[in-house]
C-alpha cells in the first residue's frame, strides 16, 4: 500500500491508473478507522482495480472547535488496518495541502441542509461538500463509498455529485453496529466507560419509534413517547429526533402510504455528540 501525502501525486497516481483501464474506488474518511470503514475499503476492493482511503480529519467541517481539536487521530493504526483489507493507496494530506488557501465557495444545499445536522451545525455541510468535491476532483473515482449512518451527509452528496455533474457511482453501506447496537462511529473512542453503557439508549429509541410508527401511531405520539424513553437517562442530553422523509430529509407529521421513512436523532452523552438513524420503507406502514 502507497502512502501518498500530497495532491499532486495522488492526482499523478489515479490519472495514471485511468489511463492504464483501471477502475478506481474511493472511500473517504477521518480517521480512526472501524469496522464499518473497512467494510467499505472490502467492497470497494471486491468492485474496484484500485482503492484509494483518504484520512483527513477537515477542519471545515467542525463547527465545534474542541470537537475538532479532540477527533481521535491514529493514523499509523489506521494504516496497519487498511492493506489486509485491499487498499491500494492512503491518502493522508495535511490541513495545508488540502487547503492552500482558505476557500471562499459556499455551497448552498437549500432544504436539504436546513433541518437535523445542518441547523445544529451551522456551516458543516458546506466543509463536507467543500472536502469532498476536492477528493473527487484529485482522485477521480469511478465509484465513491459512504455509509448510511450519516444520513443527510449521503444526501448533500448525492446532491452534489447530480448538481457538479460527478462522473461516479455512489455506493451506501449500511450502518454497522456493535453488538449492543451503537452504530459504529470514530467519536465512540472517547466514551466514558459510563457514557458507552448508556449510548445503545439511542439505537434503543429509534427502534422504539419504529415500533409505534409500525403500529400506526400518528408521529406527534411517537416522538412524545421516544422523547420520554430518553428522558429516562439524564447522561443523554437530547439534541433532536426527527421522523422524516428520508430522501428529501424533512420532517414528516402523517405518514404517506408510499413514503420511505427515516427516523434520525442526535445527542450528546458527557462531552461526546453521536447521531444516529434507522430507515423504515413503505412496507407495513
Ligand atoms: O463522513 C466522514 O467521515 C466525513 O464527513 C467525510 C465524508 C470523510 C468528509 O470529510
Amino acid at each position: 500500500m502507497e502512502i501518498l501525502q500530497s495532491a499532486a501525486a495522488l492526482q499523478a497516481q489515479t490519472e495514471k491508473w485511468r489511463r492504464d483501464g483501471q477502475r478506481i474506488g474511493l472511500v473517504p474518511t477521518m480517521g480512526a478507522l472501524h469496522d464499518g470503514h473497512l467494510r467499505l475499503v472490502q467492497a470497494a476492493a471486491a468492485e474496484n482495480d484500485v482503492v484509494v482511503v483518504s484520512i483527513f480529519v477537515n477542519p471545515t467541517q467542525f463547527n465545534n472547535p474542541d470537537d475538532f481539536r479532540l477527533y481521535p487521530r491514529l493514523p499509523e493504526a489506521d494504516a496497519a488496518l487498511l492493506e489486509p483489507v485491499g487498499c491500494t493507496a492512503l491518502f493522508l494530506p495535511s490541513v495545508e495541502e488540502m487547503y492552500p488557501q482558505p476557500s471562499k465557495l459556499r455551497f448552498d444545499f437549500g432544504s436539504l441542509e436546513q433541518v437535523m445536522e445542518g441547523a445544529h451545525r451551522p456551516g458543516h455541510f458546506n466543509g463536507v461538500a467543500t472536502v469532498v468535491s476536492k477528493l473527487f476532483h484529485l482522485s477521480r473515482p469511478h465509484r465513491a463509498y459512504f455509509g448510511q449512518k450519516d444520513l443527510q451527509q449521503v444526501a448533500i452528496i448525492r446532491q452534489l455529485v447530480a448538481d457538479l455533474s460527478f462522473d461516479l457511482e455512489l455506493i451506501i453501506f449500511p450502518t454497522v453496529r456493535e453488538a449492543d447496537g451503537l452504530a459504529m462511529s470514530s467519536r465512540n473512542r472517547r466514551l466514558s466507560a459510563d457514557a458507552r453503557q448508556i449510548a445503545p439508549q439511542l439505537y434503543k429509541a429509534l427502534q422504539l419509534g419504529a415500533k409505534l410508527l409500525e403500529e400506526k401511531r400518528p408521529v406527534a405520539s411517537v416522538k412524545n413517547d421516544v422523547l420520554q424513553f430518553l428522558a429516562m437517562e439524564e447522561t443523554i442530553v437530547l439534541e433532536y429526533f426527527e421522523v422524516a422523509d428520508a430522501h428529501t430529509l424533512q420532517p414528516i407529521e402523517r405518514i404517506s402510504k408510499s413514503q420511505d421513512v427515516a427516523l434520525c436523532i442526535a445527542a450528546w452523552l458527557t462531552e461526546v455528540r453521536l447521531i444516529d438513524n434507522l430507515l423504515i420503507s413503505d412496507k407495513g406502514l
